[in-house]
């Protein structure tokens, strides 16, 4: 039925797929924060759903937090501008902190709250994203934990939005470009 949807052009991720990469990032979370208690701080709002896979997948102690940040504003294009919408509300200071994301496409939200992180004094900033874009990258940036590398194309569902809808579809496609262009 998906494969039919007029709304994306592809398919690329179905949620039992996604939920396999939260299983495989959550266990290798387990081993590399075996001595710690890393804060993970989700970032709003497209990586609600796979912070719920991610976090059902990890066994050892963590703490949660979420920061809501936004670049996109609804579009298919990078305003190449962070605004700090919502803040977290947990001091880093000395704490190892994981950033989950949906997706890092230019890189540069990320860029933005390594930062962010780091001037506040975290012990170390690691990131677990979902999505890599990796040809999307306007700086350089690296995410430790990668769930799927996708090519240069603008995808929505799995709690990414095109203006601000379809967050809720189980499944992650690419947008048709009949309907933005
Ligand atoms: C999207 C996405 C990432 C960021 C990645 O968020 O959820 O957080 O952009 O893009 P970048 O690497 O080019 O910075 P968006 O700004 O659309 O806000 P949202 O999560 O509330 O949809
Ligand atoms: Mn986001
Ligand atoms: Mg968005």
């Amino acid at each position: 039925m998906i494969d039919i949807d007029p709304r994306f052009s592809k398919i690329l991720h179905s949620h039992e797929e996604i939920e396999s990469a939260a299983k495989k990032i959550g266990a290798e979370i387990d081993h590399d924060y075996a001595d710690s208690i890393p804060i993970l701080v989700v970032v709003l709002k497209g990586a609600v759903m796979w912070a719920g896979d991610l976090f059902k997948n990890i066994s050892i102690d963590v703490e949660m937090d979420f920061i809501d940040i936004a670049s996109y504003n609804g579009g298919v294009a990078s305003s190449n501008k962070i605004l700090l919408k919502t803040d977290m509300t947990t001091d880093v200071k000395g704490r190892d902190v994981i950033i989950v994301e949906d997706i890092v496409d230019t890189g540069l939200s990320l860029q933005y709250l390594e930062s962010l992180l780091a001037s506040r004094g975290a012990k170390s900033v690691k990131t677990a994203t979902m999505l890599n874009k990796e040809k999307g990258h306007k700086i350089a940036v690296k995410a430790d934990y990668v769930g799927f590398e996708i090519d240069n194309e603008f995808v929505a569902g799995y709690g990414l939005d095109y203006q601000e809808i379809w967050r809720n579809l189980p499944f992650i496609g690419v947008v048709n470009p009949n309907i933005y262009s």
